[in-house]
């Protein structure tokens, strides 16, 4: 199967799957089940399930426990998107192709389903239907956590806050850009290897992959930033420069930026050596990073 085929797959079943964990909007709180769909389902592209997908068909892991984690993950992300487009933060009018969720709805609530869309993760993962063994859903509530709060993703996000209009050396770049965005892949790779009990050589493995595609990914999503346009990428383009953000687009320029993204991607593929033909997708994947369009 191609990778845009599998791609596609995915979303289709972590779109299922993720409805069937949102309830009906009701009550006084309606509006905040709303905001939650409206910002996660639908348009995304859907990576990272899919990440947690392939790497938990590589240890023979039951596919409703895969996409149980894919969907915790995605609503995580979502949430970070969401709170990454507020005026306090990067200020973005549009997401996915339609207004982002503090213009649709309003500050309040987009705040509000951020942080229930956070939550919403860390229920799903100590669910006992995503794992039996309690000890299995402990870890991947333990490595979430790590991953997206002060020593992660959030980590990553205040540096980048605290970056605009400041020079950082190549090298703080490069570890903030691990954190806001390596440290979820991290997750990702690692989960599928958590409830398939790999061993440590394979967990390690596995984050390395990892780390070279989030920071990969987004070099690309900078560099989109500056060559794609809103129809495509489904945001405004632009960003970045306005507010003079630490990347490494703005740091070595468009042409070195993008062979460091290539660089980072075959170091990425060489992690997975300890794999076969099972883990083509993850090979396809890391590939698909430097062309995709969006
Ligand atoms: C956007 O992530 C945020 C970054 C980490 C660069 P994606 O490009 O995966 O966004 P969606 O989920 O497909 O919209
Ligand atoms: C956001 O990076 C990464 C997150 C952790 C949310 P960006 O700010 O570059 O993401 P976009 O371009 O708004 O999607
Ligand atoms: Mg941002
Ligand atoms: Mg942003
Ligand atoms: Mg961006």
């Amino acid at each position: 199967m191609t990778l845009s085929k599998a791609l596609a797959d995915c979303a289709i079943k972590i779109n299922k799957t993720m409805e069937d964990l949102l309830p009906e909007a009701m009550g006084a709180e309606a509006i905040l089940l709303d905001a939650m769909k409206y910002s996660s389902l639908g348009e995304g592209k859907k990576i990272r399930p899919f990440m947690v997908l392939q790497s938990s068909k590589l240890f023979g892991v039951k596919e409703e426990s895969a996409r149980r984690v894919g969907s915790a993950v995605e609503f995580l992300h979502s949430y970070s998107l969401i709170h990454d487009d507020l005026p306090a933060m990067d200020d973005s009018d549009f997401r996915r192709g339609k207004k982002s969720c503090h213009k649709y709805f309003n500050e309040a609530t987009a705040i509000l389903a951020g942080d229930a869309l956070l939550t919403l993760a860390f229920e799903i993962l100590s669910d006992p239907l995503t794992a039996e063994d309690s000890s299995v859903r402990c870890q991947l509530v333990n490595f979430l956590a790590k991953s997206a709060g002060h020593q992660g993703m959030v980590a990553g996000q205040t540096i980048d806050l605290l970056a605009e209009g400041k020079t950082l050396c190549l090298d703080e770049i490069v570890r903030m850009q691990s954190l806001k965005t390596g440290e979820i892949f991290a997750f990702c790779m690692v989960s599928g290897g958590i409830l398939g009990s790999a061993s440590k050589l394979q967990l390690d493995a596995l984050k390395k992959y990892a780390y070279g595609f989030g920071i990969a990914f987004q070099i690309v999503d900078d560099l989109l930033d500056v060559e794609g346009d809103i129809d495509t990428i489904g945001k405004p383009g632009g960003q970045d420069a306005k507010v003079e953000k630490a990347t490494l687009v703005a740091k070595l320029g468009v042409e070195e930026a993008r062979h460091k993204a290539v660089l980072l991607v075959d170091e990425s593929i060489e992690a997975l050596k300890l794999w076969g033909a099972e883990a083509d997708h993850l090979r396809s994947l890391a590939q698909f990073v430097l062309e995709r369009q969006k």
